[in-house]
């Protein structure tokens, strides 16, 4: 099972827990609805193309979604979606507010959001090459880099870089799928 850095002993469910990391004091819980105002204002302030209120209740409504807040104290100050499609898991978003930045927050999310899927199943996602922060986040989490897709952003189309935990051919994806990395990524 992933170590999650959390005092927890058995997997748990999607309801279960509500851990507080011992590192960080953050806490981990279940995002809600109500909680999707507070983080609203955290997206705005980390993307250029946030996401809107229909898109976090949207994916927050699939039953393979993981959604979770992060809090200190009872405010919400990061959150993290994952959902499943086909065999896979995809990291959605994630962000933590500019202000608690860089105090292990999101990697505690992502950590805990690791522990509540199945051991060792592959999870993807998609990132800016020029997203250094996020990039080196989820290669400190056993991320790697296989390739890139192709103006995939469609505010300035930039390419995204694709990157697995765990192994696509596992998720159907064949390596040989995924075209060379250029120098410097
Ligand atoms: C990327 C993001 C979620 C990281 O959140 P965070 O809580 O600051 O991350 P953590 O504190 O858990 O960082 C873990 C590791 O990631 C790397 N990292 C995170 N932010 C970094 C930065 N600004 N510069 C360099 N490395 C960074 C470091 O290796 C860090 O470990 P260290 O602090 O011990 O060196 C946050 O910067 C953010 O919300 N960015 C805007 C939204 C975004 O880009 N989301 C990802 C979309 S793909």
């Amino acid at each position: 099972m992933p170590n999650s850095g959390l005092n927890v002993t058995a997997r748990p469910t999607k309801e279960a827990t509500h851990p507080t990391d011992p590192a960080s004091g953050v806490r981990i819980r279940s995002l809600g609805y109500a909680d999707l105002t507070h983080v609203i204002s955290i997206e705005r302030r980390s993307f250029a193309s946030p996401w809107s209120v229909g898109m976090f209740a949207l994916e927050m409504s699939k039953p393979d979604t993981v959604s979770l807040a992060a809090l200190e104290g009872s405010r919400i100050i990061g959150y993290l979606v994952l959902s499943r499609y086909d065999r896979a898991w995809h990291l959605m978003n994630i962000a933590v507010a500019p202000e608690h930045r860089r105090r292990g927050t999101a990697s505690v999310l992502v950590n805990e959001a690791l522990a509540r899927i199945d051991e060792g199943a592959p999870v993807t996602l998609e990132v800016r090459p020029t997203n250094r922060s996020a990039i080196r986040l989820y290669a400190s989490l056993g991320f790697r880099s296989y390739g890139l897709r192709r103006g995939y952003y469609p505010d300035n189309g930039e390419d995204a870089l694709i990157m697995w935990k765990g192994d696509p051919e596992v998720a159907g994806v064949p390596a040989e799928s995924f075209e060379e990395l250029p120098a410097g990524i």
